[in-house]
């Protein structure tokens, strides 16, 4: 039985999404169906389509009431919204449906798994700590019913010294055997973060096994959004923790996303880790996921924004929220690499190249401009013995706009500044990135769409992802060298027939919700 509250939604956000103009959306970027997007959730295939769900608050642009949103894909870049899929309505989840997971059961249903909020309220002006337990919904793509089983982890699970109130986003999978793990974020006595490790039979029934892996006061304080995977025959830990201090230019402060390689000790049901690295070194990246896909790629969406600079936008649309785009990834020379997901090759359009262009100063080259384009550039010194002292691109250029990524080979430093992309908010506007030394040689793919620039260094050994707000019709790109550069530029329009899945609205959907006459809804 859907409940009130999830039918309100449905029906608010079927009516609301037609007041955002396909242009003033991303691309081929997920964005929010309508209102607020943060976290992905239950990145999955299900039935042989890819879903992705998200953290969602259909009825304003901030961060509120969390709902389930919805959408599903065949090729990881046409996303179809689906009706929203959870709703706060009953007792374990009353102030949000938090971040999870999703899988498909053997008996062909898909489970998902989040974390139910309740703030207890209680005496005024004293503060409340919110409940955190770990529920689940069982469904069949479109809709869902919450188990009356819930919740299934609740703060009698935590291992002694865990935190009671930071208890979230379980990041379920299944093992080879048919059983089912999962990890959870949790912190211990100090503050810093820990994961915790669960076993399943069924999916219904959990226990404790062990804590995964521990923080020990290294990065930031508490962890969010765990995922946990073999890559490559490496045991690969991705975390988001909150309120990190910077490592040189390794992690930055605030929320970022740290990604430990290292190995499995099964008897002691703990992750070694050996290494450790930022997985994105730009602005906008936070609590990503990943899910295998049937051909056995492992890909990662991520959240597609920063928590500390969320004010950046100023785009006047009913949307605030968009991933990245799905990423395809890689242990190479004990690093994650990361690449667009190769389906993205079917947008190109035409291909513009030009190659071993030499210049110094200012450069603009016939056929290179855009807004939703792919890009790559190679640069090497123009002269060995006396090598570039700083190189820049510029894109989303008009006479008052433009945002920049600039390398400059003494120092090793690759930094992306949007701090002229027409924004008026004193936020971090620029980040650093310490790049290989490579004698002044560089490549780099740049992926821009209409309010965003993701940057795939040296075949996707570092990434840099931003948001950017300036108006789309800033489309100028020009090149810039102090010293000379030889380059190489390699460019393709990225072409989303206008039948962008993100904007059909499948009235078949909701008569399967039971839900068919949304057209009457008049706005609130
Ligand atoms: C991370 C996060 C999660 C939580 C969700 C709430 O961005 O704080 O830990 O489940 O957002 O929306």
């Amino acid at each position: 039985m859907t409940s009130q509250i999830l039918r309100d939604a449905r029906h608010y956000e079927a009516i609301a999404e037609q007041t955002i103009p396909p242009e003033k959306r991303p691309a081929f970027h997920l964005s929010t169906r309508v209102g607020w997007m943060n976290d992905p959730n239950g990145f999955s295939y299900y039935q042989g389509r890819c879903h992705l769900f998200y953290q969602y608050y259909p009825y304003g642009t901030k961060w509120g009431l969390m709902h389930w949103g919805h959408a599903v894909t065949d090729d990881l870049l046409h996303w179809e919204y689906l009706p929203a899929a959870l709703a706060p309505d009953s007792l374990p989840d009353r102030d949000g449906c938090f971040s999870g997971s999703a899988i498909e059961l053997p008996d062909g249903r898909q489970l998902l798994m989040y974390t139910g909020v309740v703030d207890p309220g209680g005496v005024p002006g004293e503060p409340t700590e919110s409940i955190q337990t770990q529920c689940l919904a069982v469904g069949d793509g479109v809709n869902y019913e919450k188990y009356e089983g819930n919740p299934v982890l609740t703060v009698d699970d935590v291992p002694e010294g865990g935190s009671k109130v930071d208890f979230r986003d379980p990041k379920m999978w299944r093992e080879a055997d048919g059983s089912y793990g999962c990890v959870v974020g949790n912190r211990p006595a100090d503050g810093s973060g820990q994961l915790l490790y669960y076993t399943s039979d069924d999916g219904f029934h959990w226990r404790f096994e062990s804590v995964l892996a521990q923080n020990l006061g290294r990065f930031g304080l508490m962890w969010e959004c765990p995922d946990f995977f073999v890559l490559d025959g490496r045991h690969v830990l991705l975390v988001s923790p909150q309120d990190m201090l910077p490592d040189g230019y390794e992690y930055h402060n605030g929320n970022g996303t740290v990604c430990l390689i290292g190995r499995y000790d099964a008897e002691r049901k703990r992750f070694i880790e050996e290494t450790n690295h930022a997985v994105d070194y730009g602005i906008d990246f936070y609590a990503p996921q990943t899910t295998l896909t049937p051909d056995g790629r492992r890909i990662m969406i991520g959240w597609m924004q920063n928590w500390d600079t969320l004010s950046v936008s100023t785009v006047k649309s009913r949307w605030f929220g968009q991933m990245t785009l799905p990423r395809e990834l890689s242990i190479r020379n004990g690093r994650l690499y990361q690449r667009p997901v190769r389906e993205l090759d079917a947008l190109r359009g035409e291909r513009v190249a030009h190659e071993n262009v030499r210049f110094s100063g200012e450069r603009t080259l016939e056929g290179v401009s855009g807004r939703t384009v792919d890009i790559t550039v190679t640069i090497r010194p123009g002269d060995t013995g006396n090598v570039y002292k700083k190189f820049a691109v510029w894109f989303g250029k008009n006479d008052a706009c433009h945002t920049t990524l600039s390398y400059r080979p003494y120092e090793s430093i690759l930094k992306i500044d949007r701090k002229f992309s027409g924004s008026r908010r004193a936020v971090i506007h620029q980040r650093r990135c310490k790049v290989p030394d490579r004698g002044g040689e560089l490549t780099f793919r740049m992926i821009l769409d209409r309010f965003s620039v993701e940057v795939f260094v040296n075949d996707g050994e570092q990434t840099l992802t931003a948001t950017m707000f300036t108006d789309p019709s800033a489309d100028g790109i020009c090149f810039l060298a102090d010293g000379e550069v030889c380059m190489d530029v390699e460019k393709y329009d990225l072409n989303n027939d206008s039948k962008l899945g993100v904007q059909k609205r499948e009235k078949e959907w909701y008569h399967r919700a039971g839900d068919d006459d949304t057209h009457e809804i008049p706005l609130q």
